[in-house]
């Protein structure tokens, strides 16, 4: 069985986006800290990637992908996609075997993506919506996080809702030298 894991930046205050789904606070932080045990930022993203075998996304996050690549650029080619809609969504040229449009739940598609999956990991990209129906389904495993010393005061959360009941357990942690800073917590998949 894959393991799902949610990887996402988010703000110090706990926002993936501002309201208006932009995300210069995080493709333009320029923050540094060289502090003891800062950790170079390169390549995380790339080793997390690597092991990533399916990818799971909702409209939103999306349509922010489309409407940042050029076109023939998706960024997960050769890995397969599913975005979650109720809408008739258009996919880049190249990619229209790896993407996927579902109108469904999460608990419907999951025995799929995750045998598509396979070894590797099941990869939420986002947003908080396709989050919480993972973790109110007990089918979230991890939450990696990549915390960006900025405050939005408000704008889209990591998660839409509580998620009362599930103990995380804090497996990694490590400053980087820009500042920000990586959180892995293992998320018990019965009531803890
Ligand atoms: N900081 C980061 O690293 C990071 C990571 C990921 C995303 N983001 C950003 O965060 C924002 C997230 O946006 P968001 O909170 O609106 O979340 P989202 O999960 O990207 O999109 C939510 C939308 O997806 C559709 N949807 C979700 N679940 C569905 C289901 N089971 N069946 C059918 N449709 C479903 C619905 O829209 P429709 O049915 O109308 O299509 C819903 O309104 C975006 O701006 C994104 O770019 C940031």
């Amino acid at each position: 069985m894959a393991r799902t894991v949610y990887y996402s930046a988010t703000s110090l205050d706990g926002f993936i986006a501002t309201e208006d789904d932009n995300l210069d606070w995080l493709t333009k932080y320029r923050g540094s800290f060289s502090g003891a045990g800062a950790h170079p930022m390169k390549g995380g993203y790339d080793r997390f990637y690597e092991g990533v075998g399916a990818l799971v996304s909702g409209s939103t996050t999306y349509e922010w992908v489309l409407d940042h690549i050029g076109e023939g650029e998706w960024p997960y080619k050769g890995k397969p996609c599913w975005i979650l809609s109720s809408r008739d969504l258009r996919k880049p040229a190249g990619a229209e075997d790896d993407i996927r449009i579902s109108n469904a739940q999460v608990t419907e598609l999951y025995d799929e993506m995750s045998a598509a999956a396979g070894d590797r990991a099941l990869w939420i990209v986002g947003g908080g919506p396709v989050a919480s129906q993972f973790a109110d389904a007990g089918l979230l495993d991890e939450v990696s996080l990549t915390v960006v010393p900025v405050v939005l005061g408000g704008g889209k959360p990591l998660f839409s809702r509580a998620l009362p009941g599930r103990a995380m357990q804090l497996v990694e942690a490590h400053p980087y030298d820009t500042g920000m800073v990586g959180l892995r917590y293992e998320v018990a998949r019965a009531s803890a």
